[in-house]
Protein backbone atom coordinates (compact mmCIF):
# COMPACT_ATOMS: atom_id res chain seq x y z
CA UNK A 1 0.00 0.00 0.00
CA UNK A 2 1.48 3.33 -0.40
CA UNK A 3 0.78 6.63 -1.56
CA UNK A 4 1.97 10.69 -2.85
CA UNK A 5 3.73 11.02 0.68
CA UNK A 6 4.64 7.26 1.26
CA UNK A 7 5.18 6.70 -2.40
CA UNK A 8 8.92 6.31 -2.91
CA UNK A 9 9.06 4.18 0.10
CA UNK A 10 6.10 2.08 -0.54
CA UNK A 11 7.74 1.56 -4.57
CA UNK A 12 11.21 0.94 -3.11
CA UNK A 13 9.45 -1.87 -0.57
CA UNK A 14 7.49 -3.40 -4.04
CA UNK A 15 10.51 -3.32 -6.10
CA UNK A 16 12.69 -4.95 -3.23
CA UNK A 17 10.06 -7.99 -2.75
CA UNK A 18 9.51 -8.68 -6.06
CA UNK A 19 13.52 -8.98 -6.72
CA UNK A 20 13.36 -10.79 -3.44
CA UNK A 21 10.97 -13.28 -5.79
CA UNK A 22 7.74 -12.82 -4.37
CA UNK A 23 4.41 -12.13 -6.42
CA UNK A 24 3.47 -8.72 -5.47
CA UNK A 25 0.39 -6.46 -5.49
CA UNK A 26 0.47 -3.11 -5.39
CA UNK A 27 -2.52 -0.89 -4.00
CA UNK A 28 -1.01 2.86 -4.98
CA UNK A 29 -2.52 6.18 -3.96
CA UNK A 30 -1.97 9.13 -5.88
CA UNK A 31 1.78 9.82 -6.93
CA UNK A 32 4.12 11.74 -9.77
CA UNK A 33 6.19 8.70 -9.71
CA UNK A 34 6.47 5.65 -12.67
CA UNK A 35 5.20 2.56 -10.38
CA UNK A 36 7.54 -0.35 -10.11
CA UNK A 37 6.58 -3.59 -12.45
CA UNK A 38 5.06 -5.35 -9.69
CA UNK A 39 2.59 -8.78 -10.32
CA UNK A 40 -0.49 -6.83 -10.10
CA UNK A 41 -0.65 -2.54 -9.90
CA UNK A 42 -4.23 -1.50 -8.55
CA UNK A 43 -4.83 2.74 -8.25
CA UNK A 44 -6.84 4.05 -6.24
CA UNK A 45 -7.88 7.75 -5.00
CA UNK A 46 -9.26 7.76 -1.68
CA UNK A 47 -8.90 5.52 1.66
CA UNK A 48 -12.23 4.19 1.28
CA UNK A 49 -11.17 3.16 -2.11
CA UNK A 50 -8.27 1.58 -0.70
CA UNK A 51 -9.71 -0.13 2.37
CA UNK A 52 -12.17 -2.14 -0.71
CA UNK A 53 -9.10 -2.93 -2.80
CA UNK A 54 -7.38 -4.21 0.07
CA UNK A 55 -10.20 -6.35 0.67
CA UNK A 56 -10.87 -7.47 -2.34
CA UNK A 57 -7.14 -9.38 -2.50
CA UNK A 58 -6.09 -9.81 1.37
CA UNK A 59 -7.40 -13.34 1.79
CA UNK A 60 -5.01 -14.37 -0.97
CA UNK A 61 -1.92 -12.46 0.80
CA UNK A 62 1.06 -13.69 2.74
CA UNK A 63 2.28 -10.57 4.73
CA UNK A 64 0.53 -7.52 4.42
CA UNK A 65 2.90 -4.36 4.43
CA UNK A 66 0.79 -0.66 4.98
CA UNK A 67 3.53 2.38 3.64
CA UNK A 68 0.82 4.70 2.38
CA UNK A 69 0.57 8.02 4.74
CA UNK A 70 -3.44 7.55 4.68
CA UNK A 71 -5.10 10.77 5.97
CA UNK A 72 -6.78 10.43 9.09
CA UNK A 73 -10.16 12.18 7.79
CA UNK A 74 -11.72 12.72 4.75
CA UNK A 75 -14.27 15.81 3.69
CA UNK A 76 -18.33 14.67 4.99
CA UNK A 77 -19.33 15.79 1.92
CA UNK A 78 -18.13 16.00 -1.61
CA UNK A 79 -19.48 18.87 -3.72
CA UNK A 80 -20.00 18.30 -7.19
CA UNK A 81 -20.10 22.32 -7.96
CA UNK A 82 -17.06 24.74 -7.02
CA UNK A 83 -18.03 26.75 -3.88
CA UNK A 84 -18.45 29.70 -5.08
CA UNK A 85 -16.03 32.66 -3.16
CA UNK A 86 -17.37 34.92 -0.80
CA UNK A 87 -16.27 36.98 2.33
CA UNK A 88 -17.66 34.54 4.91
CA UNK A 89 -15.37 32.19 6.45
CA UNK A 90 -16.38 28.58 6.01
CA UNK A 91 -15.88 25.75 7.20
CA UNK A 92 -15.30 21.74 6.08
CA UNK A 93 -16.86 18.76 8.37
CA UNK A 94 -14.20 15.88 8.67
CA UNK A 95 -15.17 12.53 9.69
CA UNK A 96 -12.56 9.56 10.29
CA UNK A 97 -11.19 7.49 7.81
CA UNK A 98 -10.96 3.85 8.34
CA UNK A 99 -7.70 2.17 9.48
CA UNK A 100 -6.85 0.04 6.55
CA UNK A 101 -4.00 -1.73 8.66
CA UNK A 102 -6.05 -2.54 11.69
CA UNK A 103 -8.64 -4.17 9.53
CA UNK A 104 -6.53 -6.48 8.12
CA UNK A 105 -4.93 -7.09 11.50
CA UNK A 106 -8.63 -7.70 13.02
CA UNK A 107 -9.43 -10.40 10.58
CA UNK A 108 -9.99 -14.15 11.44
CA UNK A 109 -6.68 -14.95 10.05
CA UNK A 110 -4.65 -12.41 9.15
CA UNK A 111 -1.69 -12.35 7.09
CA UNK A 112 1.97 -11.47 8.83
CA UNK A 113 1.61 -7.91 9.11
CA UNK A 114 4.44 -4.52 8.78
CA UNK A 115 2.73 -1.07 9.25
CA UNK A 116 4.84 2.33 9.49
CA UNK A 117 5.17 4.75 11.79
CA UNK A 118 6.55 8.47 11.37
CA UNK A 119 7.33 9.87 14.59
CA UNK A 120 8.78 13.26 15.49
CA UNK A 121 9.40 12.89 19.26
CA UNK A 122 10.32 9.12 21.59
CA UNK A 123 10.55 7.18 18.33
CA UNK A 124 10.54 4.01 19.48
CA UNK A 125 8.06 4.22 22.37
CA UNK A 126 5.49 5.48 20.12
CA UNK A 127 6.52 2.93 17.63
CA UNK A 128 5.80 0.38 19.74
CA UNK A 129 2.44 1.49 21.16
CA UNK A 130 1.57 1.03 18.12
CA UNK A 131 2.44 -2.29 17.17
CA UNK A 132 0.51 -3.34 20.08
CA UNK A 133 -2.40 -1.19 19.54
CA UNK A 134 -2.67 -2.21 15.46
CA UNK A 135 -1.77 -5.49 16.64
CA UNK A 136 0.90 -6.21 13.85
CA UNK A 137 3.97 -8.13 13.82
CA UNK A 138 6.25 -5.35 12.78
CA UNK A 139 5.82 -1.54 12.33
CA UNK A 140 8.97 0.16 10.60
CA UNK A 141 9.77 3.66 12.62
CA UNK A 142 11.22 6.39 10.68
CA UNK A 143 12.02 9.71 12.12
CA UNK A 144 10.50 12.60 10.50
CA UNK A 145 13.64 14.59 10.48
CA UNK A 146 14.81 18.09 9.56
CA UNK A 147 14.10 19.40 6.10
CA UNK A 148 10.82 16.70 6.03
CA UNK A 149 13.07 13.90 5.59
CA UNK A 150 11.70 11.45 4.85
CA UNK A 151 8.85 13.04 2.46
CA UNK A 152 9.61 13.88 -0.77
CA UNK A 153 13.14 13.01 -0.61
CA UNK A 154 15.36 10.12 -1.40
CA UNK A 155 16.24 9.49 2.21
CA UNK A 156 15.45 7.48 5.19
CA UNK A 157 16.59 6.30 8.24
CA UNK A 158 14.58 3.22 9.72
CA UNK A 159 14.28 1.56 12.95
CA UNK A 160 12.13 -2.21 12.92
CA UNK A 161 10.49 -3.26 15.89
CA UNK A 162 8.69 -6.26 16.88
CA UNK A 163 7.74 -7.44 19.65
CA UNK A 164 11.45 -8.25 21.65
CA UNK A 165 13.93 -5.94 19.85
CA UNK A 166 14.45 -3.25 17.89
CA UNK A 167 16.69 -3.56 14.82
CA UNK A 168 18.58 -0.61 13.37
CA UNK A 169 18.36 -0.36 9.80
CA UNK A 170 20.62 2.91 9.61
CA UNK A 171 20.41 5.55 7.02
CA UNK A 172 20.27 5.51 3.13
CA UNK A 173 18.14 5.53 -0.13
CA UNK A 174 14.58 4.30 0.35
CA UNK A 175 15.73 1.41 -2.26
CA UNK A 176 18.56 0.29 -0.10
CA UNK A 177 16.63 0.50 3.23
CA UNK A 178 13.77 -1.32 1.53
CA UNK A 179 16.21 -4.27 0.30
CA UNK A 180 17.54 -4.61 4.11
CA UNK A 181 13.93 -4.36 5.51
CA UNK A 182 12.87 -7.64 2.74
CA UNK A 183 15.78 -8.82 4.08
CA UNK A 184 14.28 -8.64 7.47
CA UNK A 185 10.60 -9.88 6.96
CA UNK A 186 11.21 -12.92 5.25
CA UNK A 187 13.08 -14.53 8.03
CA UNK A 188 10.77 -13.06 10.53
CA UNK A 189 7.52 -14.28 8.13
CA UNK A 190 9.04 -18.05 7.79
CA UNK A 191 9.57 -18.34 12.01
CA UNK A 192 5.93 -17.54 12.34
CA UNK A 193 4.89 -19.90 8.98
CA UNK A 194 7.35 -22.71 8.99
CA UNK A 195 5.48 -24.66 6.48
CA UNK A 196 5.11 -22.23 3.85
CA UNK A 197 9.06 -21.73 3.62
CA UNK A 198 10.16 -23.64 -0.18
O1 LIG B 1 -2.17 5.56 12.91
P1 LIG B 1 -0.97 5.94 12.12
O2 LIG B 1 -1.31 6.68 10.85
O3 LIG B 1 0.08 6.67 12.88
O4 LIG B 1 -0.31 4.53 11.72
C1 LIG B 1 0.51 4.37 10.64
C2 LIG B 1 0.31 3.01 10.02
O5 LIG B 1 -1.11 2.74 9.88
C3 LIG B 1 0.87 2.94 8.62
O6 LIG B 1 1.28 1.60 8.37
C4 LIG B 1 -0.34 3.32 7.76
O7 LIG B 1 -0.23 2.79 6.46
C5 LIG B 1 -1.47 2.68 8.52
N1 LIG B 1 -2.77 3.38 8.39
C6 LIG B 1 -3.84 2.75 7.71
N2 LIG B 1 -5.04 3.38 7.61
C7 LIG B 1 -5.25 4.61 8.17
C8 LIG B 1 -4.17 5.25 8.85
C9 LIG B 1 -2.96 4.61 8.93
O8 LIG B 1 -3.65 1.63 7.24
N3 LIG B 1 -6.44 5.20 8.04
Amino acid sequence: LTNHSSGKMGYAIADSALRAGADVTLISGPTNLNPPGVTKLHSVTTAEEMLRGVNEIIADMDIFIGVAAVADYRPKTVRSEKLKKSDASIQIELVPNPDILASVTSRSSPPFTIGFAAETTDLVPNARKKLREKKADLIVANTVGQGGVPFGTEFNSLILIDHRDEIDLGSGTKQLLADRLIMEIAPRYYATNPSSHS
